[in-house]
């Protein structure tokens, strides 16, 4: 297994200064992070998965041990394809943790050797989500405070009503 690789998946659709906040604390403790973009057929979601990773890829410029990638099927086999044993997640608040806390254990059995490390949300994103930004964009609200600088008029554009 490597050492020093972690992994931190998502829908990021699209990418919000929460998800940047963790990436970049993500990118602190460990030499290597790979931001992983599910690919869900059966969910579309609104950003096509090649908008979501320039997005993202734009965001995280400045970040050298970062890099990006999708997958589709279970989080555990694409941790087996990495060879990668740390899988990380943001909490926001109590409200997160029941789904979180299924989910690292429903991990954990199917891949006893992968732990799933959780960050505290910074507190003034506590509120922030994806879809969140995303209603407020296809109502006509201003985004630009939840979304990276560098990305807010492509989020704008995509999400105008
Ligand atoms: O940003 P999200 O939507 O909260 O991310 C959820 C994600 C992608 C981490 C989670 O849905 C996932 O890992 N899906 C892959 C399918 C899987 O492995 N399911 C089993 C664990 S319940």
């Amino acid at each position: 297994m490597k050492k020093g690789l972690c992994v931190y998946p998502g829908s990021f659709d699209p990418v919000t200064i929460g998800h940047l906040d963790l990436i970049e604390r993500g990118a602190d403790i460990f030499p290597e992070v790979v931001v992983a973009v599910l690919h869900n057929p059966a969910k579309e979601g609104c950003f096509p998965i090649v908008q979501r990773l320039e997005l993202l890829a734009r965001a995280c410029s400045h970040l050298p041990n970062v890099r990006f990638d999708q997958f589709d099927g279970l989080l555990v086999d694409y941790m087996k394809k990495l060879d990668a044993g740390i899988v990380l997640r943001g909490l926001r608040a109590v409200t997160d943790f029941e789904s979180e806390f299924q989910m690292a254990q429903l991990n954990h059995q199917m891949a006893p050797d992968v732990e799933t490390l959780f960050l505290m949300t910074a507190p003034e994103h506590a509120y922030l989500s994806s879809s969140a930004v995303r209603e407020i964009g296809m109502f006509g609200g201003d985004i630009a405070p939840f979304v990276p600088a560098c990305i807010v008029e492509d989020v704008r554009r995509a999400l105008k009503p």
